[in-house]
């Protein structure tokens, strides 16, 4: 559950966001359309580095990746083979009542975060109602809350259901199903989140959004919005191998949009209905293969944390190095390890494909959730389209002389929901002394140089002094070909380095009147270098300016 000081960081986050110019409401003008958000300058910037760093750890460090980008619209019969038409849905329920539609599977979590079922709990301590306070509650605060709740309809019949029920009132949430139930036999009802009233049966709603191909929009033209970017890479296996020179095992990456018409969007942009994927389909030799060419499978006992890639390894290695690599790339753009958690999906929660699926999961103000999925999905992705478009999908294995539909290892990320973590990980306000020794709060964006949206800010001391302001472009000029800077000549240099710790910029560089030797030969053409995260200042020669910030960047 949500304590007020993780509700209170979000709100401030997210209105830092605005503020800043990181995340906006899509078409905010006209009211905003739930689930879209755009990126502002800042936030382009940052989602740019994150995944420009994704692309280069994946094709331009390794030799056995390649990139690929697709359509966003492709032939329908792919979401048939691949299951999504038939079974890429949500359970959804509306309310009797008020007609809103709520996730069936979701409404219990929401409860958690609802005002008026807080009441409720509060009333009901460990499944003990208190009838009196109950009574008072449903003919006065309650009434005006949640009007279609059974126990405000008729208060007096849902108490007595309530002690006629009590061998099913054995915890909080039995007890506030019966308060909500008008029957006094039968199921017990879920109550709509929103107004109390009764939820319908569970439906299933498929996330995929339609469109049509052609002008004739007949249902022979119905195309879909990729719900996935993975699906492409399968498809395209066959032309990448051919062109690639590539041999199994080798991955086939693609960053790009994806869009699923999620029933409740929420947590700001962490489920949103148009986002970014960053996917690897790694394909490796099925272990038989291994087996039959290397005399053994190389099992994890040996090498629990494997890192350097070998001829006899299995899926269960492959899968496992992947995890790693994972959790090492996150370190190396900022999140640390302990706000990190690793979750094995038990053998019930697996889809029927996969052989076994890790989740790692980001500690949000708002909990634990899913940042990134990396699946052991055997072949069936590569066997389904096989099947369905006719086109063999087998793989010649020179070294292993054999022919073989390969099997694969997916690690697939959100872009978004990784902003939004990179974003709250940096997140911090500290109490730190003004100019004049008064106390004041600083918001900083604790950012990886790595991925932060500006590299540097660079500021001459006096905006009206041409020799400072002549330096301070030429020092612009030198570092923008390189990194993103922002120039700044307004206002107090305590107030520019307020606007870049806010927006999470790693250096500043002042241009003052040593830089233009006003006081000295000996500290021209010196500038002072401001750290982000200590505060602290160094004097550093304008020459080696780029050498130490691009150190720190790359
Ligand atoms: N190809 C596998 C696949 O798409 P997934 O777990 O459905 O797996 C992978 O999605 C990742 O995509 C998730 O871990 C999450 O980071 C991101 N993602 C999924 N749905 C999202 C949504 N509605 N909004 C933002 N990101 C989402």
């Amino acid at each position: 559950m949500s304590t007020q000081a993780s509700v209170t960081r979000m709100e401030k986050i997210v209105s830092l966001c605005k503020r800043r110019g990181l995340i906006f409401q899509s078409s905010e003008i006209y009211g905003g359309l739930n689930g879209f958000w755009d990126y502002g300058p800042l936030g382009a910037e940052l989602k740019r580095n994150v995944k420009e760093l994704w692309w280069k750890s994946m094709t331009r460090l390794r030799d056995d990746i390649v990139g690929l980008e697709a359509t966003i619209i492709m032939h329908p019969q792919i979401w048939k083979a691949s299951g999504h038409v038939d079974t890429f849905s949500d359970p959804m329920s509306t309310c009797r009542a008020c007609k809103k539609l709520v996730r069936s599977d979701q409404v219990w979590e929401m409860l958690e975060t609802v005002s008026w079922a807080e009441s409720l709990r509060n009333l009901c301590p460990e499944g003990k109602p208190d009838v009196d306070g109950l009574l008072k509650w449903a003919k006065g605060k309650g009434a005006k809350v949640v009007p279609n709740l059974a126990l405000i309809k008729d208060p007096e019949a849902v108490l007595a259901n309530l002690a006629a029920r009590s061998s099913e009132a054995s915890s909080t949430q039995s007890v506030l199903q019966i308060l909500c139930t008008s029957a006094s036999e039968g199921p017990l009802s879920t109550p709509c989140p929103h107004c109390g009233g009764e939820l319908t049966e569970p439906r299933p709603f498929n996330l995929m959004f339609k469109t049509y191909v052609g002008p004739a929009a007949t249902e022979d033209d119905i195309a879909y919005l990729r719900p996935e970017t993975a699906q492409a890479i399968f498809v395209q296996f066959k032309n990448v191998l051919e062109t690639s020179r590539v041999k199994v095992p080798f991955g086939i990456c693609q960053i790009g949009k994806a869009f699923r018409n999620e029933v409740t969007p929420r947590n700001f942009t962490f489920r949103s209905r148009e986002f970014e994927q960053m996917e690897l389909e790694f394909f490796i030799k099925p272990d038989e293969v291994v087996s039959a060419q290397h005399g053994k499978v190389a099992s994890l006992e040996n090498d629990p944390s494997p890192s350097e890639p070998k001829g006899d390894w299995g899926w269960e290695v492959w899968h496992k190095y992947w995890v790693e690599e994972r959790f090492r790339w996150y370190a190396s753009i900022g999140l640390k390890r302990s706000s990190l958690e690793e979750y094995w999906q038990k053998p019930e929660e697996l889809a029927h494909y996969a052989r076994a699926t890790v989740d790692i999961l980001y500690k949000f103000p708002f909990g634990t959730q899913e940042l990134e999925g990396i699946a052991a999905r055997g072949n069936f992705d590569l066997s389904q389209h096989q099947q369905f478009s006719g086109k063999s999908m087998e793989y010649f294995d020179q070294e292993a002389n054999s022919k073989y539909v390969p099997h694969v290892i997916e690690p697939s990320a959100g872009v978004d929901r990784l902003i939004l973590a990179l974003i709250c990980e940096a997140f911090e306000e500290e109490e730190v002394a003004d100019d004049k020794g008064q106390k004041e709060v600083r918001t900083v964006l604790r950012f990886s140089p790595r991925v932060a949206p500006i590299k540097v800010g660079i500021f001459p001391l006096l905006k009206n002094k041409p020799e400072l302001v002549k330096k301070a472009l030429e020092i612009r000029d030198l570092l923008r070909p390189h990194m993103n800077v922002f120039y700044d000549d307004g206002g107090a240099i305590g107030r520019r380095y307020r606007r870049q710790d806010e927006a999470g910029t790693p250096f500043c560089v002042t241009i003052d009147f040593d830089t233009i030797g006003e006081n000295g030969p000996e500290k021209q053409d010196t500038v002072t270098l401001r750290h982000r995260d200590s505060m602290t200042q160094e004097r550093i020669r304008i020459c080696d300016l780029l050498q130490i910030i691009q150190s720190q960047i790359l």
